[in-house]
């Protein structure tokens, strides 16, 4: 049995096989041509922090391949008032088929899936958010930016940067990151990826120069510079952020014909400008779009993975 914790835990032909799967299952919904691969099983969706697109998509998902999903509030379980994560992962994974986590710390999802019976997807840790970059680089591909794309990602050395260092590691794309000083990535993700590249010499570059960040690039992102669980880092951050908004004099640093990706909630005006996100509206909203179908393809993988 596998679960989708990290991108590192997987092959790139394994991470491939997911998106063919994701490409497959969004031509036969596009064509409302709905394929029970889960008929009857139950996907467990425990949210600690707020969500749009993960509980819509998740919860989407899992209905239209002939399953249903719980939605599990945090502070509605008994989570909330302090039974161990062991012991929710013991009890929900002799009930449901899959479970789904956003958390925080990435070792209470390990914690839980050490204790699964189940596959437990990763639906956003303070560390990761794996799905979300599976979905960007199918996004990617539909936009044409799937063969060997520089990317530049300016912001927060965060979740998000962390996801786009692994999938660049795995997939063998080059990453450029440009954060402010302080807001670096990891060390420890930074020397996996770095380990992980080496052996497809892949190009993984850190820098505090958006500018310089941008030259070359095929593909342009951002995240957002509070994420949840900072609330109250944000006067400060708002500061030590200045400089990195993508805008479109920053963009222009870009190849011409780069598109931009924001995985949203976007806040106009801080990480991008209200300019570029609505010119870019038609990839930023198809890569929403595209939660649907590439986690489709992830529950579906992980269930033909069951039992080998
Ligand atoms: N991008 C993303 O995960 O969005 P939500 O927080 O709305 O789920
Ligand atoms: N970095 C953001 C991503 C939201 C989808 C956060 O963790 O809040």
């Amino acid at each position: 049995m596998r679960h989708f914790l990290t991108l590192k835990d997987f092959s790139k032909a394994e991470l491939l096989e997911m998106i063919s799967l994701a490409q497959k299952i969004k031509k036969q919904t596009k064509e409302r041509h709905f394929v029970p691969y889960l008929e009857h099983q139950t996907l467990a969706m425990i949210f600690e922090k707020s969500s749009t697109r993960t509980r819509v998509s998740f919860e989407t998902g899992i209905y239209q391949l002939g399953g249903i999903g719980l939605f599990l509030s945090g502070n509605d379980i008994q989570l909330g008032r302090g039974e161990p994560m062991k012991d929710t992962a013991r009890v929900v994974s002799r009930m449901v088929d899959m479970v789904m986590i956003r958390t925080y710390e990435q070792h209470k999802l390990e914690e839980f899936a050490m204790h699964s019976q189940v596959p437990v997807i990763n639906g956003l840790t303070d560390m990761y958010h794996p799905v979300q970059l599976m979905t960007d680089y199918l996004t990617m591909i539909e936009f044409g930016k799937g063969d060997n794309p520089v990317v530049g990602y300016i912001g927060d050395g965060n979740n998000i940067a962390h996801s786009w260092l692994m999938l660049a590691a795995k997939l063998g794309f080059e990453l450029h990151i440009a954060t402010p000083i302080g807001y670096e990535c990891d060390e420890e993700v930074i020397n996996t990826a770095k380990n992980i590249a080496k052996q497809s010499a892949t190009k993984l570059s850190f820098g505090h120069e958006p500018e310089e960040a941008l030259k070359g690039c095929d593909v342009v992102t951002t995240d957002t510079w509070i994420s949840m669980g900072q609330e109250e880092e944000k006067k400060k951050r708002l500061k030590d952020f200045s400089g990195y908004m993508i805008d479109e004099s920053l963009m222009s640093h870009a190849k011409k014909d780069a598109i931009f990706l924001h995985c949203l909630p976007a806040y106009r005006g801080l990480e991008v400008s209200e300019e570029t996100l609505e010119k870019n509206a038609d990839t930023i909203f198809t890569e929403a779009e595209n939660r649907l179908h590439m986690q489709k393809g992830i529950m579906v993988w992980l269930d033909q993975h069951r039992n080998k």
